[in-house]
């Protein structure tokens, strides 16, 4: 395979931080430097070494996966489902995790990787990454809902919540909307619009960060993130 290829693959960054690694000749084959992204390597058999610290290929991976309904964001539980156990074995073998967690009823866009960097980046709040929801209610949302959204809305348990963003998407009933937040308290979008006097009835995860969901993928189906899309993510 390409050496740009191999080095993104293993977390040696973003493209442009690849090319700057072989620039530099921190990359060598065999003991020899190599600059040119393009040159084929074969990680089974090479002796690949980064500035001199030889490297042992495990590939990052990085699934898109749209999560139905009934099974829990773990990657191991004695009695539920997981979304690790929709993964074929070949990709199960680099032992992704999901990248933050989603209620066994929430649907949509579910990240996983085996790339712990890009995991935390993703989910600390410090990060302040947005995540849009698509959530549906069991009443119409008024003006006053949407300004305490907007603003920050105390929970159950006392913890007010940070400005979020909020679109109704269907005028006449509005009862369907957008919500992105930066933060991923438990349960946190339904306690929000619990604490609006609303059930939530659906809620699908179309957004985290730069990343949309695929929404050509079925439900319970995944696939690999495209070049573009993980370049954004790792940006
Ligand atoms: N907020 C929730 O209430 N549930 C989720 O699954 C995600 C965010």
């Amino acid at each position: 395979m390409r050496a740009d290829k191999l080095l993104a693959s293993m977390g040696f960054g973003s493209r442009k931080e690849v090319k700057n690694l072989l620039k530099q000749g921190g990359f060598t084959v065999n003991d020899t430097v190599v600059k040119d992204g393009k040159t084929h390597v074969n990680p089974e058999t090479d002796t690949l070494e980064v500035f001199g610290e030889r490297l042992h290929y495990k590939p990052f991976v990085y699934l898109m996966m749209n999560k139905p309904e009934g099974v829990i964001s773990a990657t191991e539980d004695k009695r539920e489902r997981t979304v690790i156990d929709l993964l074929e074995p070949e990709d199960a073998l680099y032992e992704p995790f999901p990248v933050g967690r989603l209620d066994k009823d929430t649907t949509g866009l579910m990240l996983l990787t085996n790339d712990g960097q890009l995991a935390h980046k993703l989910t600390s709040p410090k990060k302040k990454v947005d995540k849009m929801y698509r959530v549906h209610v069991d009443k119409p949302v008024d003006k006053e809902d949407m300004s305490a959204l907007e603003r920050g809305i105390e929970l159950d348990d006392g913890y007010v919540t940070k400005p979020a963003v909020v679109k109704v998407l269907n005028e006449k009933e509005k009862d369907v909307l957008h919500l992105t937040i930066q933060e991923g308290k438990f349960h946190q979008v339904k306690r929000m619009f619990q604490a609006c006097g609303k059930r939530v009835v659906a809620l699908k995860r179309e957004r985290i960060g730069p990343l949309d969901l695929d929404e050509t993928l079925a439900l319970g189906t995944y696939r690999e993130l495209t070049e573009d899309e993980l370049e954004k993510l790792l940006d």
